[in-house]
């Protein structure tokens, strides 16, 4: 069903035919946002969360989950732009890897991992106990990536081919997940969520790294972009909580979420959130 579902930008996208389908789309999302509702809407089969836009817009593929159009998945042809030597002063990785609170003997996921720059930065804090499970959909990215890992050897890499919708985990196996720049071009976010869930062991951690939309000075393509509120409505409805931020990087949220505590399955209670932690709020 081609129903409008950008509710962003409705105004611009509406007409005669789709607005009926826009209202109940818009009235599904607003009830699986209100409080009580979060476990029902997140045990929704996966078919009936998604739409299509009529026409995808030019960085997207058109389909649309909690109101956010998916973007391209960036191919393996940019894995320079990825280990660009700017990279360092524009986004301070260190930074973030400092914010992660790594212990040696952790199991990290980093998921979409690339050409492995943040593997290959969060593997030594790790230890020789520890290890990185370096999971990509592109066998060309993880040839690249461990490549590079043997060019510093670097050895408690795991390389993972994951599947578009399951990143190949397995139970209850990591104490972290980072995922940047990443997140906002899985295809079947609602699937990968569920996998890396599953993956996560009880007191784990989900750290979504998302370039900040809210700020038009961040020179990054819209939908490659994702602004807190949005990261914060899609990690509660699959069962997250918010548990800290970090706001310190040039460009980027870091924001980090745990599973809900039992009873609480993400976006039934008042808690605290993504957004309303911010200041001000
Ligand atoms: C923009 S790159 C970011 C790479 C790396 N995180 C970094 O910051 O340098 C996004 C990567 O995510 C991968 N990707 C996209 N969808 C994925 C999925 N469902 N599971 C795993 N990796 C995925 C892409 O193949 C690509 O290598």
């Amino acid at each position: 069903m081609g129903m409008l579902v950008d509710a962003g930008s409705m105004q611009e996208k509406s007409s005669p035919a789709s607005f009926p389908f826009a209202l109940f789309f818009l009235a599904g999302v607003l009830a699986c946002l209100a409080p009580g509702f979060g476990t029902v809407c997140a045990g929704q089969a996966a078919g009936e969360i998604y739409s299509t836009m009529p026409v995808p817009s030019r960085d997207g593929i058109g389909k649309v989950y909690l109101g956010r159009e998916i973007s391209h998945v960036m191919g393996h042809l940019g894995a320079g732009w990825l280990e660009r030597t700017s990279r360092e002063l524009e986004e301070r990785p260190m930074q973030l890897v400092r914010s992660l609170g790594l212990k040696r003997g952790m199991n990290v996921a980093d998921i979409g991992a690339g050409s492995g720059y943040f593997t290959r930065r969060i593997a030594p804090e790790i230890g020789p106990e520890g290890k990185v499970y370096a999971v990509d959909i592109q066998q060309e990215m993880l040839d690249i990536m461990q490549q590079k890992l043997r060019r510093y050897g670097i050895r408690n890499v795991v390389p993972v081919l994951g599947k578009i919708d399951d990143p190949k985990l397995k139970e209850n196996t990591i104490d972290l997940v980072i995922m940047v720049d990443v997140y906002h071009e899985f295809s079947h976010p609602h699937e990968m969520m569920q996998g890396i869930i599953r993956a996560l062991k009880p007191d784990g951690l989900v750290v979504w790294v998302e370039y900040r939309k809210e700020d038009p000075l961040v020179p990054i393509k819209e939908l490659h972009k994702m602004s807190r509120g949005q990261v914060d409505r899609e990690a509660r409805f699959v069962g997250l909580e918010f548990v800290r931020s970090f706001d310190d990087l040039p460009r980027q949220h870091v924001l980090f979420y745990r599973k809900a505590a039992k009873g609480d399955k993400g976006g039934g209670e008042e808690k605290a959130t993504a957004e309303s932690a911010l200041p001000g709020k």
